[in-house]
């Protein structure tokens, strides 16, 4: 079931010349519940813009956005309670934080959401196991914390609001590998849990390959293609023309294919390709 749509979504920031195009014209797609999409495209191609639209931050000029098949703008007074439902975690989130402790920082959203300090308590706990958050760290100034452990403290802080629809813009930016995985295992425990949706920005064509069902392509705004992981990696050509790339592995695969090895390059995981080497390997002896 779709739990978050859009349809024919189009803003400008009022400050741009209506002479340059629109900064996101005409977006219609669909996530469904437990699913997962990623959002490539250029630096300025909208994307942080388009998520902007997905909590009601930011009102189209025209097109409209449904949460759970409704208008979220249809009464304009209730879009505070909507952000609720479809929780945003920005880029550099650390940068936001801003309470006296993490763990004071964690309780602000669910505690805007009117819920008791009993049920806040226990998702604090809840959520900052999820995210390795230890009792130390949470009873410190966030400002004492490392960039990964604040990173942590925000998306936890937007995890206890528990919402629907769960939008991330480049969540592991800046992270070594260790917090990379440690974050995506975090958002999967919780997909797994509530059945969210999840909406992915990243740079990183690795970890969407990883975490997606589909990939949304933006350039100058628009849609440029949007489909599974597969569909959307296979066209490596028109990904080219937009300057954005395959995953590392996947060129990898296209030049063992190219050198005469008779392996598939339909291929976009580390775990995928180390399958299909150890197979071509195995029947070549
Ligand atoms: N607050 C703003 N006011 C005016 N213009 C803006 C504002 N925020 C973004 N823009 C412009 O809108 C366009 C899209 O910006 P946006 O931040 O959505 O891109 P992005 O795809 O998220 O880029 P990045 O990959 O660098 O994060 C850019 O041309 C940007 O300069
Ligand atoms: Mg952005």
């Amino acid at each position: 079931m779709s739990i978050l749509k859009t349809k024919n979504l189009s803003f400008t920031y009022p400050q741009i010349s209506s002479v340059h195009h629109a900064t996101i014209n005409d977006i219609s797609f669909s996530l469904d519940s437990g699913e997962t999409i990623g959002i490539i495209g250029h630096t300025g191609s909208g994307k942080s813009t388009l998520l902007q639209t997905l909590n009601g931050l930011i009102k189209p000029d025209s097109g409209m956005v449904f949460l759970n098949e409704k208008d979220l703008w249809e009464n304009p007074k209730e879009i505070y309670q909507k952000r609720f439902k479809v929780g945003l975690v920005f880029q550099y989130p650390e940068y936001q934080l801003f309470e006296e402790t993490a763990y004071k920082d964690i309780a602000y959203g669910p505690k805007n959401m009117g819920l008791s300090d009993e049920e806040i308590d226990l998702r604090i706990n809840e959520y900052s196991a999820l995210l390795g958050i230890t009792e130390d760290n949470l009873n410190k100034s966030p400002f004492e914390l490392s960039g990964g452990e604040k990173r942590r403290v925000a998306l936890a802080g937007i995890l206890a609001m528990e919402p629907d629809v769960l939008v991330l813009d480049e969540p592991t930016a800046g992270l070594d590998p260790i917090g990379r995985t440690m974050l995506f295992n975090a958002i999967k425990e919780y997909q797994i849990k509530t059945n969210a949706g999840v909406i992915i920005v990243s740079h990183s064509m690795e970890d969407l390959s990883k975490m997606c069902d589909k990939l949304l392509v933006l350039s100058g705004g628009e849609i440029k293609k949007f489909g599974s992981v597969k569909d959307v990696f296979l066209d490596s050509a028109e990904l080219n023309n937009l300057g954005l790339d395959v995953p590392m592995v996947t060129r990898v695969m296209l030049e063992l294919k190219a050198k005469g090895l008779d392996i598939r390059s339909d291929i976009f995981t580390v775990d995928e390709a180390a399958k299909e080497i150890l197979n071509f390997f195995s029947q070549s002896l």
